[in-house]
């Protein structure tokens, strides 16, 4: 293997900077060029492709976002937009390729890999931590630590003023980011797409608080919710407790970005380390991810969302707490 490529597809999520930089630095140890792909598979398609040095690398473990840029792309939803990634490919004499992106990104390397044979092997780097085959993705901690500093703010002013706050954290369909960050902020109730939402039930458990004289009272929801967003959850409590004197907050793309935790930053160089580690060893069309502390390794066709399900001890810990 005498030249690998790297790129960040879909979401940025942060820590992907330092995963790049461990993918740079372990080509260098192994006399290895890599070469920055930029803009995900649209940089493939469109040969936006540069050597890297490890200079380039400097500086950036403590960022974050991605400095090759992130992009969703829809021309390798087609043939032809995969065929000219391939003659990219082939052009810059690419004998490897790491991905690092979510869902969408492995589902186009699975389909990528059944057309063309180039070794190809993915990091997880999603703030929804919503992939199989890994305990955690890149980009996850630093999200939940994001919530619950913004949510430890909205709990000061909804105790001063005795109000609800419902808030809504991403997570796409899955409940991973709601799940931990309600436990961690001590939620009153938490939505996820997961488990059915009732609307009586959730009101019931907010009456029972305002009978224990909560000062404040805080519903974590899911955006993928069943329910609906915040905005929808607040509506129908509103129907059943006018009297609530109730906030909104969306935190949206505040969560994706900022100076990734340590947990990420090391997750991120074990994972860029493996990422060429695995090519050295022949391993293709797999995604590499840390389970009980150990590097594992997975087809992309199992990594794929809806297979990760939530952790049930953590539900019933959020429902016993918050009582
Ligand atoms: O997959 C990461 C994520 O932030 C999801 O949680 C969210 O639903 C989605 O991306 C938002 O995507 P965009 O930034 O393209 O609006």
């Amino acid at each position: 293997m005498k030249k690998i490529g790297v790129f960040t597809s879909g979401g940025d999520a942060p820590g992907m900077n330092a995963a790049i930089r461990a993918v740079v630095r372990t080509c260098f140890y192994n006399n290895i060029q890599p070469y920055g792909i930029y803009e995900g598979y649209k940089g493939l398609i469109e040969g936006d492709i540069h050597p890297l040095t490890s200079k380039d690398v400097s500086n950036i473990i403590q960022r974050g976002g991605t400095f090759l840029k992130s992009a969703r792309c829809k021309e390798f939803h087609t043939k032809e937009g995969r065929q000219e990634a391939y003659n990219n490919i082939k052009k810059y004499e690419l004998d490897g390729i790491v991905a690092i992106g979510g869902d969408g990104t492995f589902t186009g390397a699975k389909i990528f890999n059944s057309e063309f044979s180039i070794p190809f092997v993915g990091l997880p780097g999603t703030i929804d931590n919503d992939l199989f085959g890994t305990d955690y993705t890149i980009g996850y901690d630093t999200a939940l630590n994001t919530v619950i500093e913004a949510v430890d703010k909205i709990r000061d002013t909804a105790n001063s003023h005795n109000r609800l706050f419902i808030v809504e954290v991403m997570g796409r369909d899955a409940g991973f980011i709601a799940l931990r960050s309600g436990i961690a902020v001590g939620a009153e109730a938490i939505l996820v797409p997961e488990t059915q939402t009732y609307i009586n039930e959730l009101v019931t458990k907010l009456e029972s608080g305002t009978k224990n004289h909560k000062n404040s009272m805080i519903v974590i929801v899911a955006e993928g919710d069943d329910a609906g967003g915040a905005y929808k959850v607040a509506e129908k409590v509103k129907e059943h407790c006018p009297n609530y004197d109730s906030r909104v907050t969306i935190l949206g793309h505040i969560q994706r970005g900022g100076s990734p935790s340590a947990m990420d930053r090391v997750l991120a160089s074990r994972l860029g380390n493996a990422a060429v580690d695995a090519l050295l060893a022949n391993k293709t069309n797999i995604m590499i991810g840390v389970v009980n502390n150990e590097i594992t390794y997975i087809p992309f066709s199992k990594a794929t969302k809806h297979h990760q399900k939530l952790n049930a001890d953590l539900l019933k810990l959020a429902e016993v707490l918050s009582f």
